[in-house]
């Protein structure tokens, strides 16, 4: 165990096994707290501080992991380039007033015989599951050893990877893990782009060119406040006006909020999810219709 800290000597206690976080939610359990968990894979920023900070509005012992999960790349130049900055990490934790940080590593996650997977191959398949084969068979798979580890009473998740939230409520729901899912808005940037790790690989230009996916999912938001019903039509609009601005457009869904399935109208709760690639990296975002 150990503790991490900043200057001010801030410290939020560290633990590597499975364990010891069993151990030491079990005793806060004894105390009659309830427990909030999020998990992250590290490079924490501030749409992640947002989901520490309801953790900790919400919950009396608030554990977070930091863990970059191996199964869940399936390029092993994406996972190369993952960004690690523990300290700042620990430090953002601290600050936050997590009480516990679940750091394993690789190892102890994944011994060299582990074999158990966990699929949920319909939501799965789909849109990023499509780009990125095997991608949320090795989310599902994490999620549901953090979750066995932690058992939170509840669990938060950021609305930016809006399909991963349906693929954690469905294997929750499906394995009785009995922990509530809650999903939190997109944090953005000042410009628009939503906060995400992989951001810090975009240069200025790059930069520029990938605020163009905020600012056509707004003006698509908009458009169907103003009573823009016709799903081509909206697709179109937000697709021309990604590629204008010079991304390559992996996608543009108009979905229903449950099960993806692409609509032949919008409504309000309808989702538009868009996947682009600028300098080769990806970025996905979406807005829910109506909000
Ligand atoms: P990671 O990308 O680190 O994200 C951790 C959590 O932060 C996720 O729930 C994600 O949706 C949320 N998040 C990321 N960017 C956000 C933003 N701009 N605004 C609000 N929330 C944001 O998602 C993962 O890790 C992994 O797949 C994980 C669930 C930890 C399993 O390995």
């Amino acid at each position: 165990m150990a503790r991490h800290g900043t200057l001010l000597q801030v410290v939020v206690i560290t633990v590597h096994t499975s364990a010891e976080v069993r151990r030491l939610v079990r005793d806060s359990r004894a105390r009659g707290d309830s427990i909030g968990f999020v998990p992250t894979m590290g490079a924490l920023h501030a749409g992640h501080r947002s989901l520490l900070k309801y953790a900790r509005k919400e919950s009396d012992f608030v554990v977070a992991s930091i863990f970059v999960n191996p199964k869940q790349f399936d390029q092993a130049s994406d996972l190369e380039k993952y960004p690690a900055t523990l300290d700042d990490d620990l430090a953002m934790c601290a600050a936050e007033g997590v009480d516990l940080v679940y750091a394993p590593n690789a190892a102890s996650m994944y011994p060299k015989d582990h074999e158990v997977a966990v699929s949920v191959p319909k939501l799965g398949a789909l849109f990023e599951g499509a780009k990125r084969p095997g991608h949320f068979d090795g989310v599902a798979l994490v999620v549901t050893k953090l979750l066995s580890t932690v058992s939170p009473d509840v669990a938060y998740f950021g609305q930016k990877d809006f399909q991963q939230t349906l693929v954690i409520r469905r294997l929750v729901r499906d394995l009785d893990l009995g922990t509530s899912i809650k999903v939190l808005p997109t944090v953005r940037d000042d410009d628009g782009l939503a906060l995400s790790s992989r951001n810090v690989r975009l240069d200025t230009r790059a930069r520029q060119i990938a605020t163009a996916i905020p600012t056509a999912l707004e003006a698509a938001r908009r458009s169907f406040e103003r009573g823009a019903f016709e799903v081509g039509e909206m697709k179109k609009i937000v697709h021309d006006s990604m590629t204008a601005a010079g991304l390559q457009v992996d996608y543009v869904d108009v979905v229903d909020e449950n099960s993806l399935e692409s609509l032949d109208s919008c409504r309000p709760g309808a989702v538009i999810l868009v996947a682009a690639t600028i300098d080769g990296v990806r970025l996905i975002d979406n807005v829910i219709l109506g909000e």
